[in-house]
């Protein structure tokens, strides 16, 4: 049984792309995963519909999502419906303490949700997503290894019983 995990993501100045990098390290060291990892302006709506995890991750922007991303993400109206039971997660980068990233991870969530998505909690810290002030540090890279690993083990876990 092969998953598959979409890493998803917009990165302006690099910090949510290293988040992404280490999600995706996270997921692939779940046996049998296979991991797509796409900024926004790579990804194709497809790549949504053929995974089985998917995990988003933005900058924050005024305390939500960058633009970009939610003008990609806009477009999954055309398959609204598809995307049901397929397990998501959430990652954000912000500027400042307090700076919106745990608002603009709730944002994705709730996009995910809209669609149907079972989304994946932490009941020790990140609890919603990861985030990160600025450039992330060791232990933030940590917790996106973290939240890739429980996407992908949970996804798998769904899969082995449909
Ligand atoms: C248009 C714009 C709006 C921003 N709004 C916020 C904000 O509301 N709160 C915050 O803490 N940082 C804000 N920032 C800073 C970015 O979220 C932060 O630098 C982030 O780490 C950038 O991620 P990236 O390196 O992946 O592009 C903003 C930056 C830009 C360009």
């Amino acid at each position: 049984m092969s998953i598959k995990i979409l890493i998803l993501y917009y990165s302006r100045t690099g910090n949510t792309e290293k988040m992404a990098e280490a999600v995706a390290e996270g997921a692939s060291t779940v046996d049998g995963v296979k991991v797509l990892i796409k900024s926004v302006r790579e990804a194709r709506l497809q790549d949504l519909l053929e995974a089985d995890g998917i995990v988003i991750g933005s900058p924050t922007y005024y305390g939500t999502i960058a633009g970009p991303l939610k003008e990609f993400l806009d477009q999954t109206v055309k398959y609204h419906g598809s995307l049901e039971g397929k397990v998501g997660g959430a990652f954000a980068s912000c500027g400042a303490k307090g700076g919106g990233a745990e608002t603009a991870v709730l944002d994705i969530i709730k996009i995910m949700l809209i669609h149907g998505m079972i989304v994946q909690g932490n009941p020790e810290e990140h609890h919603y997503g990861v985030i990160s002030i600025g450039p992330p540090d060791e232990e933030t890279l940590n917790a996106c290894k973290e939240l890739g690993r429980r996407v992908a083990v949970l996804a798998k876990k769904l899969k082995s019983t449909s």
